[in-house]
């Protein structure tokens, strides 16, 4: 947050009034009893759109009891846990009707009418159509039910009242579901609809205002991800090679392209999931972003011949020194996207993070440095990629960023 205490505080507390005065009262739905029976196609399609949305990503911590919770969800105010949303009637949503989980979708409100925390990307559920979000219920419905409470959140007050959520709402929730644009083709629309609406891509790559609320008129500017760099998706992309229809079904669907490198962070999570839906969504995905990404040029090859021990040491085993040079199938450091970002964040993360190794996947895999390297030592290697990989101006603050990073791990 770049803002003062003072005025986050000021904004919270005209929040919380709005949120009081609002007379936005919602009723309790009444339960559902026992499991209902759903086609077997729409059961099918909810497990695609559940993909597509990433509800495991966070509904789900230990893979045996899918659906079953315990996440807590970093945010800058405080963690959120996801819930349980199994069909486990005390402790899922066992008890809930379709209208129930339809106006959680659309309008952030559980069963029983209490405000839910936009953690759940509810601002961008509300775009899915009845039939999606009808298919994800029937998907949930016929999960094995699993008894399992979240852990309470951890917010500081007033934000752990959840009628503040009522004012949020009033200020920045725009409830119903998106309308395909008639000057785009249907494959554009497509994309357009599962980015805006499941995909919540925005909630990672939308920059978001002092009350954590996505940007409007920024839409997939660039924001952040447990402090990840999540970078633009649009015309201000600072990727060194433009992104192409093909790039970016290949890197969606696969996690890696050779001309961008590898998804890394809380976008390698998102990839694994994109797998298993039909390549057809993807694609129109691809469309859709492709559309706004600045257009192909021939490739900057930037190479300044650089020549640093650590960066010889530690990496120059897979990233060769010569920006054309490539080991291990990765591509030259000069087509990252992180190293010519205008935060070094990404290119932090990565060296104290890693690619971690996934099992029975031919993913690319990078060790992590946060032992083998002091953050001076990071600091400097972030400033020499910078310096040699890219043609853009040197990034102020590193050791403060790299401190920043480490102590959000
Ligand atoms: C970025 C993390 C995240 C993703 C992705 C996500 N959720 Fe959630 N969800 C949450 C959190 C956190 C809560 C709890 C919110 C609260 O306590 O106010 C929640 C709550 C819910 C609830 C309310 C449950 C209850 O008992 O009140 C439902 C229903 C739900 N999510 C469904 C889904 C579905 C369906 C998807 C995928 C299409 C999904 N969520 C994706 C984080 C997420
Ligand atoms: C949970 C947060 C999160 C969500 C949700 C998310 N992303 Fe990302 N995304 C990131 C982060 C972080 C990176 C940077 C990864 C890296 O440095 O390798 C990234 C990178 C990317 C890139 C590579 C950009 C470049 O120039 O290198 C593309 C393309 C992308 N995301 C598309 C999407 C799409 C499409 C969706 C929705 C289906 C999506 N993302 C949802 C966090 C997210
Ligand atoms: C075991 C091989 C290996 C070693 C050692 C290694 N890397 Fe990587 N690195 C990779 C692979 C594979 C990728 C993924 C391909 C890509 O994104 O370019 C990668 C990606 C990167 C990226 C791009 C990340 C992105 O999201 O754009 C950066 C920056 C990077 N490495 C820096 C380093 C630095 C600095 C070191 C030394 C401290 C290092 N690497 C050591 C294999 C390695």
């Amino acid at each position: 947050m770049k803002l003062s205490r003072g005025l986050g505080a000021s904004l919270i507390t005209a929040v919380l009034i709005i949120g009081g005065c609002a007379s936005v009262w919602h009723p309790s739905i009444p339960p559902v009893a026992g499991p209902a029976v759903f086609p077997p196609e729409q059961v099918a399609r909810g497990a695609e759109l559940a993909a597509l949305g990433d509800c495991a990503v966070c509904h789900t911590t230990d893979g045996s009891r899918p659906y079953a919770s315990g996440r807590g969800v970093p945010t800058p105010f405080g963690v959120v846990y996801a819930t349980n949303i199994t069909p486990d009637p005390k402790t899922g949503i066992g008890a809930w009707s379709e209208p129930a989980f339809r106006r959680a979708m659309r309008e952030g409100v559980d069963r029983e009418g209490r405000n839910l925390y936009p953690v759940l990307p509810y601002p961008h559920f509300t775009r899915a159509t009845d039939q999606d979000i009808a298919a994800l219920y029937a998907f949930l419905m016929t999960r094995p039910a699993l008894h399992s409470d979240a852990p309470p959140n951890r917010l500081p007050f007033p934000l752990n009242q959840r009628f503040v959520l009522k004012g949020w709402n009033l200020l920045y929730l725009r409830p119903g579901p998106w309308q395909p644009d008639p000057a785009h083709d249907a494959d554009w629309n497509r994309g357009a609809y599962l980015v805006e609406a499941v995909g919540h891509c925005g909630g990672c790559h939308t920059p978001r205002n002092a009350l954590g609320a996505e940007n409007g008129g920024q839409t997939l500017a660039g924001g952040e991800a447990e402090s990840w760099y999540a970078p633009p998706l649009q015309a201000a992309s600072p990727a060194p090679q433009a992104w192409t229809v093909d790039s970016l079904a290949a890197y969606l669907r696969t996690g890696f392209d050779a001309n961008h490198g590898a998804a890394a962070g809380p976008m390698t999570a998102v990839t694994a999931e994109l797998a298993t839906v039909p390549a057809a969504d993807v694609r129109a995905m691809a469309v859709y972003l492709a559309s706004m990404m600045p257009k192909p040029a021939p490739a900057p090859v930037v190479a300044h011949g650089g020549d640093d021990p650590v960066f010889a040491g530690a990496c120059g085993g897979c990233h060769g020194q010569d920006a054309t040079m490539t080991r291990n199938g990765a591509p030259s450091l000069a087509l990252s996207t992180a190293v010519n970002a205008p935060t070094p964040r990404g290119v932090i993360q990565v060296i104290l993070r890693g690619l971690p190794w996934r099992e029975g996947q031919a993913a690319p895999y990078m060790p992590s440095f946060a032992t083998a390297l002091t953050d001076a030592q990071v600091a400097d290697l972030a400033a020499y990629l910078r310096s040699t990989y890219s043609d853009k101006p040197a990034w102020n603050d590193l050791p403060a960023e790299v401190a920043k990073v480490r102590g959000a791990s």
